[in-house]
């Protein structure tokens, strides 16, 4: 998978089976706090047959080396990299929890790359519950799993919820207090409003660290946008109900389709 030396940094993806193709318009995927880009493992094969996608490792998470960032600000300069090595001059950006307002972010400062935003488990500001915080260091692994406990719906399989677990403990324990540093210092409540590209915001009804209040406010505050609530589902929205999170995605793409059709 190509690594680009990002400001000192690394930051790293993987595209679908077709690579990017001309004519097709382009998906990019940004995990949340101690993620990778497995987290859109679904949205990889689904969304690969249409699009071009791009699952993208942040620094110091996955397959990119290097430490990775405490500031959203940070992570949104790596994304512009990664963007401007890219073919293609606009992106549908997809984020997730801290790729959420990474994109936000992003959008913010860079308007003329997003061809629409899909804000996923986030929120204009990602305050972070102390006990997660301070814990990270002291007691990482009790923790990690206090977080995907958090992260998952009560109803989704115990199965899946230790892949979470699993897969977040491969996660430096210095990466992720950065990230929940980031997510703790983010807030553009006050910019919110100035975002002006297509929006969907998706949000599990059972999600406990960034809940449905979160998501209604980004859909109130961002004219336009289009507001998915997925019954049955956590933090984890994307894994957990990929069905329906795929097919809403779909449905708002096809929207795009026809605003560019119809002129
Ligand atoms: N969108 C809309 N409203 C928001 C918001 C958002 N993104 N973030 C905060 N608010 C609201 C809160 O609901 C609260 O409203 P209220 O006064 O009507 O109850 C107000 O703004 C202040 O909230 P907050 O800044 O979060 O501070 P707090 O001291 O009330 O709570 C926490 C701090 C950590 C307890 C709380 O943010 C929380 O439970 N967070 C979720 C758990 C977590 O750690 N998530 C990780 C995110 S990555």
């Amino acid at each position: 998978m190509p690594i680009l030396e990002s400001n000192g940094k690394q930051i790293s993806y993987v595209t679908g089976s077709g690579g990017i193709r001309e004519g097709l318009r382009t998906l990019v995927f940004i995990h949340g706090s101690g993620g990778s880009r497995f987290h859109w493992n679904y949205q990889r094969q689904f969304f690969e047959k249409s699009s071009n996608v791009v699952m993208v490792d942040l620094p110091g998470h996955g397959e990119a080396g290097s430490e990775g960032e405490d500031s959203v600000e940070g992570y949104a300069r790596h994304l512009l990299h990664l963007l401007r090595a890219l073919p293609g001059d606009v992106f549908c950006l997809f984020g997730h929890s801290l790729g959420g307002a990474i994109v936000q972010e992003f959008t913010l400062l860079y308007p003329q790359y997003v061809e629409a935003l899909f804000l996923v488990g986030t929120g204009v500001r990602l305050r972070v519950l102390p006990k997660i915080f301070e814990g990270i260091q002291e007691r990482f692994e009790e923790t990690v799993r206090l977080i995907c406990d958090y992260a998952f719906s009560k109803k989704t399989s115990a199965d899946l919820i230790q892949k979470g677990v699993e897969a977040m403990l491969n996660t430096r324990p210095t990466v992720l207090s950065g990230d929940f540093a980031a997510c703790n210092r983010f807030d553009i409540m006050d910019r919110v409003g100035t975002i002006e590209v297509p929006t969907l915001v998706v949000c599990g009804g059972d999600d406990l660290l960034t809940p449905p209040k979160y998501a209604h406010f980004l859909a109130e505050k961002i004219e336009g946008a289009r507001l998915e609530i997925i019954d049955g589902a956590g933090h984890m929205v994307m894994i957990e109900k990929p069905n329906e999170f795929n097919r809403s995605v779909m449905e708002f793409l096809e929207t795009l389709t026809e605003r560019t059709t119809t002129g």
